[in-house]
């Protein structure tokens, strides 16, 4: 059930304060959204504490000795719209519910976060994250830890809203490079792979796909059959083109296959993946294309950098929409876009839908119908 509205104000009869962390790995427009939270939240009489490194700060304590919550202040976020990564920095490996120990299985922190909010007098948390961080949130919820989250990742991957901030930036970044392999690829007659980050969605594969003029977009929701890739090659041959652009998601995997992993998914962390690349490039050159294929990881390029506009002003309005919520003690909420409007959602929701290509939706038909090869009929 969404608790709408939580009396704390009342209660308590001072400020809000909040602890403001940015979960997961770093997403363009990060700093956009922190600043706006800090702006909007001090006007509305809501105090502002960071977290350093996602939850590290708060469970430093069960690690070095001292907590590091520290007060955030307008003057601290002055400058930083055009800056990537998190001045807050971030950590995908602070889960209160699973936390790395040394040398011993992960331990459920959470106990230890509770009494370190209690310390602090921190109200609630505003969580800036992906899918993961909104699960955890979720989690705290039900523990009776007041969160709202402000959806970022590049993934595109979080349900409940019809944009994330940070994709839009990967997904410019993937374009641009995309342009740039069309020059070397035709100059050498190769066949060009570049593999493009996501996870399990394939979102920043197929915009950019789309966006950069890709003959064939391998997703991680349709799996492939490099024959296929192969004979677009080849069909492409026919009409004098000799050379070809494959845009492969690192979560894609071919028909009756796995996707390929650099390292296994353990508790409270996925799976890292790669080499999705390298394994179509395999079964193509298998395939006696005449070709050479050559292979362009662009990995972490797509979440470095500075923000595009489209991002910082996403960003902007989620991070004034978070305090809103939080001036409004209105918490289990996630702010989202919906047509175009910036509103929340429940965060137990959009924690459980996570965001997918529809393999049968508008975007893979437009590049179907655009004679784009998806790898299967
Ligand atoms: O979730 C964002 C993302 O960049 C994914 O696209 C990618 O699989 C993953 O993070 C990489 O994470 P890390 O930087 O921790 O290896």
């Amino acid at each position: 059930m969404v608790r709408e509205v939580i009396p704390i104000m009342e209660a308590t009869k001072r400020p809000l304060r909040v602890c403001l962390l940015t979960g997961g790995g770093d997403a363009p427009g990060l700093n956009a959204a922190v600043r706006a939270f800090v702006h909007v939240a001090t006007r509305r009489d809501v105090l502002v504490y960071a977290s350093h490194f996602g939850f590290e700060g708060l469970l430093a304590p069960a690690r070095e000795g001292s907590p590091q919550v520290v007060p955030l202040r307008i003057e601290d976020v002055r400058g930083i719209l055009p800056r990537g990564g998190s001045i807050l920095g971030c950590s995908t490996a602070s889960n209160p519910f699973a936390l790395p120990a040394d040398h011993a299985a992960a331990v459920d922190a959470t106990a230890r976060l509770r009494a370190v909010l209690a310390d602090f007098g921190i109200d609630a948390l505003v969580l800036a994250g992906g899918d993961g961080t909104a699960v955890i949130a979720a989690r705290l919820e039900e523990l009776g830890v007041p969160c709202v989250v402000i959806p970022k990742t590049i993934d595109g991957d979080l349900g409940g809203t019809e944009q994330t901030c940070g994709i839009d930036t990967a997904v410019e970044t993937a374009t641009r490079a995309i342009d740039a392999l069309h020059s070397t690829a035709e100059a050498h007659h190769r066949v060009m792979i570049v593999e493009v980050m996501g996870r399990s969605a394939g979102w920043i594969a197929l915009r950019a796909g789309i966006a950069g003029g890709a003959d064939a977009i391998l997703i991680p929701e349709v799996p492939y059959d490099p024959a296929r890739v192969a004979a677009k090659i080849r069909e492409r041959e026919t009409f004098g083109l000799r050379f070809s652009i494959v845009v492969v998601g690192e979560g894609a995997s071919p028909l009756g296959g796995a996707a390929s992993e650099v390292e296994a998914q353990r508790p409270g962390h996925p799976a890292r993946l790669g080499g999705a690349g390298e394994f179509l490039a395999r079964e193509l050159r298998a395939r006696d294309l005449h070709h050479e294929v050559r292979v362009t990881v662009l990995g972490h390029l797509q979440r470095g950098g500075t923000p595009t506009a489209a991002d910082r002003l996403l960003a902007t309005r989620f991070g004034a929409h978070a305090a809103d919520l939080c001036a409004e003690r209105r918490f289990g909420r996630m702010v989202s876009l919906r047509s175009g409007h910036v509103v929340s959602t429940s965060i137990s929701e959009a924690s459980r839908c996570p965001s997918r290509v529809d393999p049968a939706g508008e975007l893979a038909y437009c590049a179907r119908s655009m004679g784009i090869e998806l790898g299967t009929a």
